[in-house]
């Protein structure tokens, strides 16, 4: 329902307003996990190679080998968990070829990706550093599709076991004395589909049986993460969930969260669109598509209630984001896409309704990190870009951990040809020392937007904001020149009692920090 009404701001100047946002703070009580900001690395172009790792005799600083410029912009926006090492390739990865001396490690053919050979100069041992030196939780997805039960026991086993084993051996051997603590545990990747092309019913199976023989060792208990769904299947969910549903409490244990898997697509799959070259209508259909991922999560979690009223397993986004043509000029394999305004939106968008699921959401990656699909990172040889979806990031991290603060949102739509979508899309949360966070998109590009919010809450505050927009919807970072989407302090809001009246640029992403004098 639109509301249409007047309200006096600023200077008294008189506007019709017809967006309204509602904060409950009465009714907060979930707490936003920090892992729904989580990342996701992949052996996938370069997003290891020249991304993360460039060896420890490059001209680029590095410790041991991982860029020091990418850890540091990656510490700048609290990165929570790290999945590794895919996708798609943790179900041809054999773990024992990425131990040892470097030199001597086997090779490997990227099947999925380019069809590159792997070195496997990258391995446990360098990505528990690379999580260590980022300060996050690895995730990490075992080889349900090619691998063995045996080769992926032995690898919780080697990583978190501090007992005296051949494979703890192995790994003191290796320089890693003490046992790491690998707490989140994918149970193989995309089953349905590059994982091995599994029916629910046979993969439920599977997974029984490989996390069986994935221990808990030292106290810590793993969380077991299985194949959920891609997108709409929701006979994937259905059955995974009513097997679950039927086994004892012991067995149920095996599973702790399901995933699900929604790449926003402006187009299809045959054409995706470029990352950088669109129009007002590509604009529009890939923010709504990026809309539809609320409804997908909706119906997913109305699956699982039933089976799981009482909510033992999470849901975890572990992929998600945008999927353009590679930029021209790139090899094919390696999904190497530029970023710009738009994905900035795409991130904003999906983090407020991943927020507004709290309850309900244990975890969710963006695909990929560096380098592949919509980035935080580009790197060039020595040289590094942080994209608009980086900055969406920086902004939204203040709710990691936070309470979410529900909300209602009325506004008015964002009309483009026959379609119509909100133009408004938000999120709020209270962090430990009381400060109230709103993260906001004007999702129009063409107009500014006018919204008041109702705090739902009186008292002497004060009030920051921030802002992520520029001048044109694809415009974009790129090496050798100065940003161009970059954020910036906002000012542009004007508290009345508990109402906040603030004035968002076209095409934009607000933050609003009020804190409690
Ligand atoms: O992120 C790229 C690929 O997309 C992943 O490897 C796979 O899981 C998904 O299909």
């Amino acid at each position: 329902m639109l509301l249409t009404f007047l309200a006096l701001v600023g200077t008294g100047r008189l506007f019709a307003q017809e967006n309204t946002i509602v904060l409950h703070p009465d009714k907060a009580n979930a707490v936003i996990s920090k892992n729904i900001y989580g990342h996701f690395s992949e052996h996938l172009g370069h997003c290891i190679y020249e991304g993360i790792l460039v060896g420890e005799n490059s001209a680029i600083p590095n410790t041991r080998g991982i860029r020091n410029d990418v850890v540091k912009a990656l510490r700048d926006i609290s990165i929570p968990n790290l999945r590794w090492p895919g996708g798609c390739f943790a179900d041809e990865y054999h773990w024992h070829n990425g131990i040892g001396p470097r030199n001597e490690r086997p090779t490997m053919i990227n099947t999925n990706w380019g069809g590159v050979t792997e070195d496997n100069s990258f391995g446990t041992h360098e990505f528990m550093d690379l999580c260590e030196q980022l300060g996050c939780e690895p995730v990490i997805t075992g080889n349900v599709g090619s691998g063995t039960v045996e080769e992926m026991s032995q690898w919780v086993e080697y990583l978190n076991s501090d007992n005296i084993s051949p494979m703890t051996d192995l790994r003191k051997k290796n320089g890693h004395e003490k046992a790491w603590k690998v707490h989140y545990w994918g149970v193989g990747n995309e089953s349905w589909g590059c994982g091995g092309g599994m029916s629910p019913e046979f993969y439920f199976d599977q997974l029984m049986r490989y996390s069986n023989f994935c221990r808990n060792y030292n106290g810590n208990d793993l969380y077991r993460v299985a194949v959920g769904a891609n997108v709409d299947d929701y006979n994937w969910t259905e059955t995974i969930m009513r097997l679950w549903s039927k086994k004892s409490p012991w067995e149920q244990r095996l599973m702790n969260g399901l995933s699900l898997h929604y790449y926003t697509l402006c187009h299809g799959w045959d054409q995706k669109g470029s990352a950088t070259v669109f129009n007002e209508e590509e604009w529009y259909s890939t923010l709504s598509k990026t809309l539809q991922i609320d409804d997908l999560i909706n119906k997913h979690l109305a699956i699982m209630d039933k089976y799981d009223p009482s909510h033992k397993i999470g849901l975890v986004v572990d992929e998600w984001g945008d999927w353009f043509n590679v930029e021209p000029g790139t090899n094919p394999g390696f999904l190497y896409q530029q970023n710009t305004l738009r994905d900035a939106l795409v991130a904003g968008i999906n983090l407020n309704i991943f927020n507004s699921h709290a309850d309900r959401i244990a975890m969710a990656n963006i695909a990929q990190m560096i380098n592949v699909l919509q980035s935080m990172i580009l790197t060039n040889k020595e040289q590094i870009v942080l994209t608009p979806t980086y900055y969406v990031f920086r902004m939204y991290k203040v709710h990691q951990g936070a309470t979410l603060i529900p909300i209602t949102v009325q506004c008015k739509d964002y009309k483009y040809g026959n379609g119509s979508i909100p133009s408004i899309s938000a999120s709020a949360s209270k962090d430990a020392t009381g400060k109230i966070h709103i993260s906001l998109v004007n999702l129009d590009p063409n107009g500014v937007n006018e919204v008041s919010v109702d705090l739902g809450i009186t008292g002497k505050f004060n009030i920051a904001g921030e802002v992520l927009s520029s001048k044109a919807m694809n415009d974009y970072n790129d090496f050798n020149k100065l940003p161009l989407v970059v954020p910036v302090m906002f000012d542009k809001f004007k508290l009345n009692g508990s109402k906040l009246a603030i004035t968002m640029p076209s095409k934009s992403v607000v933050s609003i920090e009020i804190a409690p004098r």
